[in-house]
C-alpha cells in the first residue's frame, strides 16, 4: 500500500497560496517526518491529506494494489490540540481507536489496556480523561492512534508537550507501530526526525528531502 498525493494546490480561503504543486509518496511500513517554519503550511498539509479541508487541486489516494481508497477513512490522528471524548475515562478514549477497526468492547479494552503500558500510563486507564495533564492526556492520544488498524497515521506536533524522557517513551510507541502503517510525523523535535525512516522540509509550498 503507499499514499500518493500528487500537484497538490492549496489556499486558505482568502489566504495567499501555500501549497504549490506539492508532491509525496511514501510506502507502507515507512515514516516520514515533515519539518519546515512555522506558517509553512505543515498542518494543513496533515488536514488535507486526511481529508478534513479540500484540495484546490491535484490528488491524494491511498493506493493498495489495483485498488485506489479514499485516505479519509483510512487515518488515525494524533493532533496538535489534544482531542478526546471528555466525559469518559482514559481507557474508553483509547479503546475508540480500536472500536473504528470494528472490534467488539472486550477485545478493544484489551488493545486498549496494552497501549496504556506502552506510553507509561499503565494504571491510569480508569481515571477521567480530564484529570490528566497535557502531556499525560498527549499520551492517551497517542496511544488511541496506535491501537488502530487504519493504515495511515498522522501525527502534528506529537510530542509537543512532552518532557524528553517521556518523549523518548512516545517516540518509541508512535515508530513501533509504524512498521504497519504509513506515518506523517509533522515535527520541530529533531530526535523525532532522526527516528523516523526519512524527513522533508515544508518551504514555499513544496516539500524538499532532507540529507541526513
Ligand atoms: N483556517 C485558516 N484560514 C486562513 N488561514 C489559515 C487557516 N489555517 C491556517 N492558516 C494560515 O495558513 C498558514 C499555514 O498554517 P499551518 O498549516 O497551521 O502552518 P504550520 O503548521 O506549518 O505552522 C499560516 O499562515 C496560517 O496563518
Ligand atoms: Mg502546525
Amino acid at each position: 500500500m503507499r499514499l500518493v498525493v500528487e500537484d497538490l494546490v492549496f489556499a486558505h480561503p482568502g489566504a495567499p497560496p501555500l501549497l504549490d504543486r506539492l508532491s509525496l509518496t511514501a510506502v507502507m511500513g515507512e515514516s516520514v517526518a515533515i519539518i519546515g517554519p512555522s506558517g509553512s503550511g505543515k498542518t494543513t498539509l496533515l488536514a488535507l491529506v486526511g481529508g478534513l479541508l479540500r484540495s484546490g487541486g491535484g490528488r491524494i489516494t491511498l493506493v493498495d494494489g489495483e485498488r485506489e481508497l479514499p485516505v479519509r477513512g483510512n487515518v488515525s490522528w494524533v493532533l496538535q490540540t489534544v482531542n478526546v471524548l471528555s466525559d469518559r475515562s482514559v481507557v474508553d478514549n483509547i479503546a475508540v481507536g480500536a472500536y473504528a477497526d470494528g472490534l467488539d468492547r472486550e477485545a478493544a479494552l484489551e488493545r486498549a489496556r496494552a497501549a496504556l503500558d506502552a506510553v507509561g500510563l499503565a494504571g491510569q486507564g480508569h481515571r477521567d480523561i480530564r484529570t490528566l495533564s497535557g502531556g499525560e492526556a498527549q499520551r492517551a492520544v497517542i496511544a488511541r492512534a496506535t491501537v488502530s488498524d487504519r493504515p495511515v497515521l498522522l501525527a502534528d506536533e506529537p510530542t509537543g508537550q512532552l518532557d524528553r524522557d517521556t518523549s523518548a517513551a512516545v517516540i518509541d510507541t508512535l515508530l513501533g507501530a509504524a512498521s504497519a502503517k504509513i506515518t506523517l510525523v509533522v515535527t520541530h523535535d529533531p530526535a523525532v526526525a532522526a527516528r523516523c525512516s526519512r524527513t522533508l522540509t515544508l518551504g514555499g509550498g513544496t516539500l524538499t528531502a532532507v540529507r541526513p
